[in-house]
């Protein structure tokens, strides 16, 4: 694994003369991109969904599944090898995440698994009359958890709405949601549906100045901005590796002093150490190897675009390449904006407008006028153009837009291997739809 990963890197470096991510280098790590249906290159512009990976996280797996599979604790080689990998796992999400200790980091199932055990967890602490906030523009796993958990210890739910523009929080109201009763805060840094980034900093202050706990939802954020919880002074930050090019797993952040204080839910011989009290179970070994491939390909992306003095430095390297791609997607996302635009009838839904797109990441949702979203998507998907159609799970979000009833949106998501020509083909096949 290890000569792979310096293998890559040398490759990356070799172009670091040019500005910019090269796509053309950047695809050549994800073997799936190479695939064809019928003749035509597949354009993966599906992952908010779910990303595809790099051959580094599937060479990981494959290394790991070869020769250290084994259980947690044992006494024997493959064992120590297998628990060495955990640590390192819990270290390098650490450094993604930008946390202080790697017991910090725990991971489960996916996002929503972690989600519903941790409001399970927090609302012991939870009293009839206590509030919980909640918002309008967040996928369920970061709404409904914590609704039936207020529920059953009769808490009050206040809900932080969308502003006049359809896109944004209101987060002028965010005084007025808040309350010396308020317990937590759950909000998303990105809406998986509509790309809008929203100022976390800003909600987790006023948060924390009546004294409540802020839970944030980086899943959609995590494959397109740099993370740092300890500038963002976050409590809990959840985030599904799937989505960041990762195999299917789920990685949650915890500020240490907080997780120490959380009665989990566990089986008793389980430790109530960290890291691993809020790990139920035996983890998912070979997705976690997997993740370690995906952060070395990260390393050797910030290596190669951003500046970084020490090449051992992970933190570094891992922050390089999220800041590297963060730069790249604001062109794109200048560019799927402008193309979209010349596609009679089709309705963008978020912030359209190019002076803003530092309040967004390039996801894009739309309706087609005359066009079930379904029936748009099945046009491009036969014309091998991945997109998702509906809610994508933003439940209170498409139903505030009235489009519920009416198949939701079509979304469109731009990562960092995305090139220009599926845009192109994208606008394109619009075109022929509406011609
Ligand atoms: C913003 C956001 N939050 C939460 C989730 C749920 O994540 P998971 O599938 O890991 O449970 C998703 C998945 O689409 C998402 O996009």
């Amino acid at each position: 694994m290890i000569a792979a990963l310096t293998g890559s890197m040398d490759h990356m470096t070799s172009i670091r003369e040019r500005r910019g991510i090269d796509v053309a280098v950047v695809r050549d790590h994800f073997p799936s991109l190479a695939r064809t249906i019928d003749g035509r290159p597949v354009a993966y512009l599906d992952g908010p969904g779910g990303t595809q990976v790099p051959r580094e996280c599937i060479a990981a797996i494959a290394a790991y599944l070869e020769r250290s599979n084994a259980n947690h604790g044992g006494a024997f080689a493959a064992s120590a090898e297998s628990d060495a990998m955990l640590h390192q796992a819990h270290a390098a999400g650490a450094d993604f995440l930008g946390a202080h200790d790697p017991d910090e980091i725990s991971f489960g199932a996916n996002m929503t698994t972690i989600t519903l055990g941790i409001s399970r967890a927090l609302g012991r602490d939870v009293q009839a009359g206590d509030e919980i906030v909640v918002t309008r523009l967040d996928h369920d796993a970061n709404v409904a958890p914590w609704l039936a958990m207020a529920e059953d210890r009769g808490a009050t739910v206040r809900w932080l709405e969308l502003a006049e523009d359809g896109a944004t929080l209101d987060l002028d109201g965010l005084d007025a949601v808040l309350s010396p009763r308020t317990k937590i805060v759950a909000v998303g840094l990105a809406s998986n549906a509509l790309g809008t980034l929203t100022d976390v900093g800003r909600v987790i202050e006023a948060a924390h100045a009546v004294g409540a706990i802020v839970y944030v939802d980086a899943v959609h954020a995590a494959p397109h901005v740099p993370i740092d919880v300890s500038t963002m002074r976050a409590d809990l930050l959840v985030t599904s590796p799937y989505k960041f090019f990762a195999p299917h797993l789920g990685m949650l952040y915890g500020r240490a002093d907080l997780l120490e204080r959380i009665e989990a839910f566990r089986v008793r011989p389980a430790g109530a150490a960290l890291p691993g009290k809020l790990e139920t179970g035996t983890q998912n070994h070979e997705a976690l190897a997997g993740l370690l491939g995906t952060f070395g390909y990260l390393e050797a992306l910030g290596a190669a675009y951003g500046e970084v003095a020490d090449r051992s430095d992970r933190r570094g390297k891992l922050r390089a390449a999220m800041s590297a791609i963060h730069e790249h997607e604001r062109g794109m996302s200048r560019l799927v904006l402008e193309r979209l635009a010349t596609v009679p009838g089709l309705r963008l839904h978020g912030i359209a407008d190019p002076e803003r797109i530092d309040e967004r990441v390039p996801t894009f949702a739309f309706t087609l006028d005359g066009h079930h979203p379904r029936a748009v998507a099945e046009h491009l998907g036969a014309r091998a153009i991945s997109v998702w159609d509906g809610d994508f799970y933003a439940w209170e979000l498409v139903r505030a837009l009235g489009l519920a009833d009416d198949g939701g949106l079509v979304r469109i998501g731009v990562v960092h291997y995305t090139g220009v020509d599926e845009i192109d083909r994208l606008r394109d096949a619009l075109l022929e739809l509406v011609a």
